[in-house]
């Protein structure tokens, strides 16, 4: 699904409240991942998955940096993130149906911090994005 110019005005906004502070939320929408789907665990051996860990939030970054990077390249997510798709998929062998998984957590986590901001079409506009990074991310498996 392509993303239209309304849509793509609507994640540059919501994102700029994320982007700073990817510690913070990437954490909170990992640990949320974790607790709730803990099959999600097995990916990460030797972590700290308590709320918070300087781990946990390490990757928060991380992982929130990596969207902030496909938000700047809206029109090419897919070449953008090449490289953390190899990565994903030769290396890490992260099953596809896990993406789904933290794409929730991430809305969850808009949701819950930008109630205001994240109204009706804002959330479909970055469902749609989250949806274009899980797929350049699983690009390589097939
Ligand atoms: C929106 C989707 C995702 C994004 C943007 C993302 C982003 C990233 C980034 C930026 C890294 C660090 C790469 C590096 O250090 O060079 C990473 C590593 C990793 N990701 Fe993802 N990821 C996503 C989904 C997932 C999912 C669903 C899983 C598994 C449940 C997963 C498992 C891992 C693991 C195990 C690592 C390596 C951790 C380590 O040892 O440091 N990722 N990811």
């Amino acid at each position: 699904m392509a993303l239209n110019s309304d849509d793509k005005k609507r994640i540059k906004a919501i994102w700029t409240a994320m982007a700073g502070h990817g510690d913070v939320y990437g954490g909170e929408a990992l640990y949320r991942m974790f607790l709730h789907s803990p099959q999600t665990k097995t990916y990460f051996p030797n972590f700290d998955f308590s709320k918070n860990s300087a781990q946990i939030k390490a990757h928060g970054k991380k992982v929130v940096d990596a969207l902030t990077e496909a938000v700047n390249h809206l029109d090419n997510i897919e070449g953008c993130l090449s490289k953390l798709s190899d990565l994903h998929a030769f290396n890490l062998r992260v099953d596809p149906g896990n993406f789904g998984l933290l794409r929730h957590n991430i809305l969850v986590v808009m949701a819950n911090h930008f109630p205001k901001q994240f109204d009706p079409c804002t959330h479909q506009s970055v469902d749609k994005f989250i949806t274009a990074v899980s797929t350049a991310l699983t690009s390589k498996y097939r």
